[in-house]
């Protein structure tokens, strides 16, 4: 029997009805059985996020691959962008963008900050030209949310393309159109509570009027005209998108306003219990679904609370050793109550010194107050 439970940020926790169909014999992708599935499981999406077009292609990759999709599918090189750089994956369309020879402003906000949209209002004053905005909604290396229906309406008062990496968002967040994104990614082994190596491209008409013919594999136009009709311009990742029907119907069966309803109960929750613990949170305005909270023994709080069977994350980069991180994503409200107990025995256990018991009463009452229990 294992006991390990894992509240990374990525990968999570597969549900049971995932690990069924995972289980299952391989279908072949060439078939009119696929082919059915297929586009069941787009016409979820659609009613996922609420837009009713068909401007959405899934890709056999992590996420990464599908924010390089991105930059191939929408962006010329030499193009001026504005990327909003809050953390080690603000950090990672910077270098795709260099990579890709486009001409990047950066917008630095210090990690654990959330981005002003002020403040992009501004830099798009200052940069006519620029051709789109890239960040992320919840960034995960640092647990913080930036405020994207803000940045939605400033993109669309400058007609740029609003371009948000919503890998640790979508299956979390209630994101639907009028946000005002124009390119949305994500990626299976998050909100979506999959494997890794599925990611999905979702975008507006506004960005679809900008589609070039960079790409090869990840050319959206090639995929686009075989996904429509039920098929794959190349081997699918067949067994993640037959899961991937499975979680949509899981989200789609609790709706999206509940979803986010539960993160965001679980996640004040988990924050005020670290809070009445004596600890303290790392993120200015935390995603909903990561919570990072501030420790100098975080890499022994990780240790003892693995020995105890709950896998979190630590920090990445420079806030390695200075915070951990606890995933709310497809969390459970007893789920988040046991990882709250069990850091309290942890930190008990370590002379913390706060009083037992204090951090599972702080979670509880939130959870009551917001109306899960
Ligand atoms: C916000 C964000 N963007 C991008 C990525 C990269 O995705 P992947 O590791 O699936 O390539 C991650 C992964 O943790 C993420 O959390």
């Amino acid at each position: 029997m294992r006991h390990e439970r894992i509240f990374t940020p990525g990968p999570v926790e597969l549900p049971d009805g995932i690990r069924e169909v995972l289980g299952r014999q391989i279908l072949h992708h060439r078939t009119e059985e696929f082919r059915r599935a297929f586009l069941e499981l787009r016409e979820l999406f659609k009613r996922l996020v609420e837009d009713p077009s068909d401007n959405f292609a899934f890709f056999a990759s992590s996420g990464t691959g599908a924010m390089e999709a991105v930059i191939l599918n929408f962006f010329m090189e030499g193009d001026k962008v504005l990327v909003i750089n809050g953390g080690k994956f603000g950090e990672r369309w910077l270098k795709l963008s260099h990579h890709w020879g486009l001409r990047p402003i950066e917008y630095r906000v210090e990690w654990g900050m959330s981005a002003d949209p002020q403040r992009v209002r501004e830099l798009l004053r200052e940069n006519p030209d620029c051709k789109g905005v890239l960040f992320q909604i919840s960034e995960t290396s640092t647990g913080a949310y930036h405020p994207s229906e803000d940045i939605g309406s400033v993109c669309t008062e400058f007609d740029t393309l609003c371009v948000a990496d919503a890998i640790t968002a979508l299956g979390v967040y209630h994101i639907k159109p009028s946000w005002g994104l124009d390119v949305v990614v994500g990626g299976s082994q998050k909100g979506f509570l999959l494997p890794p190596g599925l990611s999905v491209l979702w975008f507006s008409e506004r960005a679809e009027k900008r589609l070039t013919d960079r790409a090869f594999y990840f050319s959206i136009r090639r995929e686009l005209s075989k996904q429509k009709e039920g098929q794959t311009a190349w081997t699918p990742a067949i067994g993640l998108l037959l899961a991937m029907k499975e979680s949509l119907q899981m989200l789609l069966e609790e709706g999206m306003e509940r979803v986010e309803k539960r993160h965001r109960a679980i996640s004040e929750g988990t924050l005020r219990a670290v809070e009445a613990m004596g600890l303290s949170r790392f993120a200015q305005k935390p995603s909903i679904s990561v919570s990072a909270i501030n420790s100098e023994r975080s890499e022994e709080i990780r240790k003892e609370l693995l020995k105890l069977g709950v896998r979190v994350a630590g920090g990445q980069e420079e806030l390695k050793g200075r915070i951990f991180r606890i995933s709310h994503m497809g969390m459970d409200p007893k789920d988040g109550l046991m990882v709250v107990g069990v850091l309290e025995v942890v930190l008990k256990r370590l002379g913390f010194g706060q009083i037992l018991g204090e951090g599972v009463k702080a979670y509880t009452q939130t959870l009551m107050e917001r109306g899960l229990w």
